[in-house]
């Protein structure tokens, strides 16, 4: 292993004042503790690239907690400790976190008769970690702010673009880093290097994803699936080392199903003008991803791609109610206030999602029809109004109300003067029946 020396101070004085300042006061108090200060990680990773990223992590090669506090009163913010671990999080007014770490001197016994080789704690630090581009660090002190510690040939790796384990166990002893490692190559555009690409592969032969808590497994798909990098090549690269096989036997990621996938942004920008409410695109994602599996199963793996109740719920009555709502909409005539009925309980994800689904002419057409005529149309009238028309209010409401929708959405009437003399005509008639009884 060897120590580039390559400095970051210019780097770094280029970053937003707010985080230059930081990592100066950070370094200062290290000064003043007599300690070692680094910055770590996903931070020096994303400077080298010139990526923006606010989360700085700092080790510490001493007290973690002193260190935190002392930064802490000189930052301002709000200190969060856990002292069982010897960490802390500050986070700051302006949205930034920062994370203290301290880390720990270890002695590694040599078989044979070599010696007790003893490292420096960052050293330690880093190589418990991933990815070679995502072990490198930076010293904040003053005299030494902005040098670059590379241990691991994490520079030479991102010139070549290559994503690297640093030891062959590091994916049996932490499997959730074989969807990191798709995940930064995805987002890096790197390529998973050889000799990584193997482990990979053994690692998944043993069943290791399985061995990933769901809730681990989630976190990172969610993270896979973002938005802003669906468009690459993640899809092929799930496919390629069978990771949603993993999850399931049925779930498998064919071609078709990554065309699909990649057609959705079309399909919400279809209807963009129709709605005003935030698609959740990565719900749509998922609702593709899953559409093969039997039903009864779906329920078996949605926890692994969504956290809460209410997006499970959305993306199983889609799928549940796919095929009935399909085989409604799969004819030449229909009446609008049947398609108003079949299309309006279901959320904006899920009209998307069967809109982009299905190629058959029809269905597409129905949905196109329902989103810009029909999905909006509402009784102008209100409750008040129909106690100015001297109605009592009571269970006769929701009749007409309903009653007024229906005529609606069938264009029988358009307007607030419509509606009102509906509404009356209605009362008079459920009130004539009532009389006449
Ligand atoms: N890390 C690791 N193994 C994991 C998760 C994280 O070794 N399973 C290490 C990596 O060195 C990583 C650091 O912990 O750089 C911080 O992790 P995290 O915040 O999850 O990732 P970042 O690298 O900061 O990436 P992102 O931009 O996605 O936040």
């Amino acid at each position: 292993t060897t120590e580039e020396t390559v400095n970051c101070k210019e780097k770094i004085k280029q970053l937003p004042k707010d985080i230059y300042y930081l990592l100066k006061t950070a370094g200062e108090v290290g000064d003043y503790l007599d300690k070692k200060v680094f910055v770590v990680g996903g931070f020096v990773r994303d400077l080298l690239l010139g990526k923006e990223n606010l989360d700085i992590d700092l080790v510490i090669e001493g007290d973690g907690l002193l260190f935190a506090n002392e930064l802490h009163s000189r930052l301002g913010g709000n200190l969060i400790e856990h002292k069982e671990f010897g960490t802390a999080c500050i986070e700051l007014e302006n949205g930034n976190t920062l994370d203290v770490v301290t880390s720990r001197r270890e002695y590694y016994e040599y078989p044979a008769a070599l010696p007790v080789v003893e490292r420096s704690s960052i050293w330690n630090d880093l190589f418990r970690r991933d990815f070679t581009i995502n072990c490198m660090a930076i010293q904040v002190n003053k005299d030494s702010f902005g040098r670059l510690i590379d241990y691991f040939g994490g520079l030479e790796d991102m010139r070549h673009k290559k994503i690297r384990v640093l030891y062959n166990l590091s994916f049996i002893e932490d499997p959730t880093r074989i969807l990191r490692a798709l995940r930064f190559a995805s987002r890096l555009g790197f390529r998973i290097e050889d000799e990584t690409n193997n482990f990979i592969e053994e690692a998944i032969k043993d069943g290791m994803i399985g061995k990933v808590s769901v809730d681990r497994i989630r976190e990172e798909i969610l993270l896979l699936l973002d938005d802003r990098y669906l468009d690459k090549n993640i899809l092929s690269l799930l496919n390629h080392y069978n990771i949603f096989q993993a999850l399931h036997p049925q779930l498998i990621v064919t071609d078709i199903k990554i065309n699909k996938v990649k057609d959705i942004q079309k399909s919400i920008e279809v209807f963009s003008t129709f709605y005003k409410e935030k698609v959740n695109k990565k719900l749509i994602v998922i609702m593709e991803l899953l559409d093969d599996l039997p039903i009864d199963e779906i329920f078996q793996v949605i926890n692994k791609f969504v956290p809460h109740k209410s997006s499970i719920l959305n993306i199983q009555a889609t799928l549940e109610e796919k095929e009935h709502t399909y085989k409604i909409l799969d004819t030449e005539d229909l009446d609008r206030y049947t398609l108003y009925n079949t299309l309006h309980k279901h959320s904006m994800e899920g009209l998307i999602f069967y809109y982009n689904n299905c190629t058959n002419g029809y269905i597409r057409h129905y949905i196109t029809y329902y989103m810009v005529n029909l999905r909006n149309i509402k009784a102008s009238i209100s409750g008040k109004d129909l106690v100015d028309l001297n109605i009592k209010p009571g269970p006769t409401y929701k009749i007409i109300f309903d009653a007024i929708l229906k005529a609606k959405v069938l264009g029988e009437i358009y307007d607030r003067r419509d509606e009102i003399n509906y509404a009356y005509r209605l009362y008079e008639e459920i009130k004539g029946g009532r009389d006449g009884v």
